[in-house]
């Protein structure tokens, strides 16, 4: 199938499959490759241009797959490497394009460096790609420094021998080090695997921390040192200078979108310098309350910042991380700082999924590459019930149960059908991995099919009418002042977008056309928690 673009990132819609979750084909209650193939049709007539996979490859899923035995193979629960190939060439024939999962800062303890590592002399070449260091105290029992896993505990982990290796995030998740060539050369090697294989992009897990100082000093958890030990470190760019000529090498280029958690936006844009990454997310948007002049501010910043490395914006409300919006979006405090993981708190579910519409034609609307979560096209909410015993994530297993952890986010994805598994395995299957609320029958893909008020329809719709609308995607907006909490801009000649985010509603612009809208007008008005998108002259 012949190209539309090259530049298709910054502008496509862009939908992430997390695999476990998205459909299983073989019937073990796991999701995998045979799922995602089959349910192809719907990602078309869903409207996405983009599959960014979470990983796929060959892992003990520690952390549900960020722990990588082997790049180069796909885990046996999802399927074969062939089968990743027909799924590629499968999209590619539906003009979808294919983004990987790759992570750079860590692999798992099962990766053959890691055994080998664990097999060889304190001081060895093997330990030499991790970091292993001497503990301190007499006899080298405590951590080689204070450092905190990102997942709770310590940073550190003591083998028989008696050293101690980094890992930021689980025990399973050693730390690479990105100062030896070797781990330099094997990721770029991993990056020409997959674009071979006809991989249009590449994901990049948690960018940012890859760079080490190699002093590994101690710091005040409480405070965000400037400079970090491992946040943000400069080093960091030549590591994705050299992916982006590997990018760069082929005759379509190929692109780069990091996962950067930065709160300096400047810090943040020099990712996207012309021979860096092509685009990252953009989690200051993510975590932003539903509140005009938080939102407002946040898009301002986003556009400056990105407008002085020429990268395009990207928006995204929700991921395998966070709490689902609907449920943020219905809380007392919408921002993602404060909403993060709780256990059963009070959420106005219908305030939230209101909301979340108005938000889908916000983030569509605006400048540049969208990103949807799957199942936030269904509306589903976090599931904030999952019994102890069915939970999975480290987060919660780490924190001794304190944080409900990720799984209520990755919950399997609802299909048809009145009861678990919704269609999400074949009949007479094992169960999901993770248990499916008793009242999502009215959330399934196929109850929401033809209903003309359900998100899956204003998904639909709102996608359709982006791609046709050429002054949406990337290019200029241009803020309207409409009236008092509610954003208005235009794009374009004729597009505006008018988000009501004020307590009241308010009047529509006489004889302008509704293209799309997040809940029925009646006699021109917009409704509180609505947004709009118009033909105006
Ligand atoms: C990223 C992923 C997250 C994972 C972590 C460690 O933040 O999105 O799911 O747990 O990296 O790889
Ligand atoms: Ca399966």
């Amino acid at each position: 199938m012949t190209p539309r673009t090259t530049d298709w990132w910054r502008h496509a819609a862009i939908y992430q499959v997390y695999p476990r979750s998205f459909a299983d084909g073989n019937g073990d209650g796991i999701g995998d490759l045979a799922g995602v193939r089959s349910r192809l049709d719907y990602l078309q007539h869903l409207g996405i241009e983009a599959i960014w996979f979470s990983p796929w490859y060959l892992t003990p899923m520690a952390d549900a797959g960020y722990d990588v035995t082997d790049f180069r193979r796909i885990d046996p629960r999802f399927g074969t490497l062939a089968e990743a190939e027909k799924l590629i060439s499968e999209a590619h024939e539906r003009d979808i394009r294919i983004i990987v999962d790759v992570v750079p800062n860590h692999v798992s303890n099962e990766h053959a460096w890691f055994t080998a590592a664990l097999n060889a002399e304190p001081g060895s070449p093997e330990r030499e790609l991790f970091w292993f260091r001497e503990g301190r105290g007499d006899d080298g029992e405590l951590p080689p420094n204070a450092w905190q896993s990102i997942f709770g505990g310590s940073a550190w982990t003591r083998v028989p021998d008696g050293q101690w290796y980094l890992h930021l995030f689980a025990p399973e998740q050693p730390d690479l080090n990105w100062r030896n060539p070797l781990v330099r050369a094997e990721y770029e090697d991993i990056l020409r695997f997959w674009f071979d294989r006809g991989v249009d992009g590449i994901r990049v897990d948690s960018a940012a921390m890859c760079s080490k100082d190699p002093d590994l000093p101690d710091y005040d958890h409480s405070v965000f040192p400037d400079p970090h030990p491992y946040v943000d470190l400069d080093e960091n760019h030549d590591i994705y200078r050299g992916w982006r000529a590997v990018a760069d090498s082929y005759s379509e280029p190929r692109a780069l979108i990091g996962e950067v958690w930065l709160a300096d936006p400047d810090r943040f844009a020099q990712y996207l310098r012309a021979d860096e990454l092509h685009s990252a997310f953009n989690f200051d948007f993510l975590g932003c309350s539903w509140d005009p002049t938080a939102l407002r501010t946040v898009i301002d910043q986003t556009l400056a910042a990105h407008v002085g490395v020429g990268a395009p914006s990207t928006w995204v409300l929700s991921n395998h991380d966070v709490t689902r919006h609907v449920t943020r979006y219905g809380r007392p405090d919408t921002s993602t700082a404060a909403g993060i993981r709780q256990y059963n708190p009070v959420v106005d579910e219908d305030l939230g999924r209101r909301r979340a519409r108005a938000a889908a034609l916000l983030t569509m609307a605006l400048p540049g590459a969208v990103y949807i979560y799957q199942g936030e096209e269904l509306g589903l909410p976090e599931v904030e019930d999952i019994p102890a015993h069915r939970r999975d994530d480290p987060i919660y297993h780490r924190t001794n149960g304190e944080d409900p952890g990720r799984d209520g986010c990755r919950v399997p994805l609802p299909w048809n059908g009145t009861t678990e598994p919704y269609g999400f395995s074949p009949d007479g299957a094992a169960s999901p991995w993770l248990p499916q609320p008793a009242t999502w029958a009215r959330l399934t893909a196929a109850a929401q099919d033809a209903d003309p008020h359900s998100m899956l329809t204003l998904y639909r719709q709102a996608l359709a009418r982006r791609a046709a609308e050429p002054a949406l995607g990337d290019g200029p907006m241009q803020w309207l002042d409409y009236a008092p909490d509610v954003l208005a801009f235009t794009r374009g000649e004729s597009f505006t977008c008018i988000v009501n985010l004020s307590a009241t509603p308010v009047q529509l612009p006489d004889d302008a056309q509704v293209l799309v809208t997040s809940q029925p007008l009646s006699q021109g008005v917009l409704p509180v928690d609505t947004s709009v998108w118009l033909r105006t002259a």
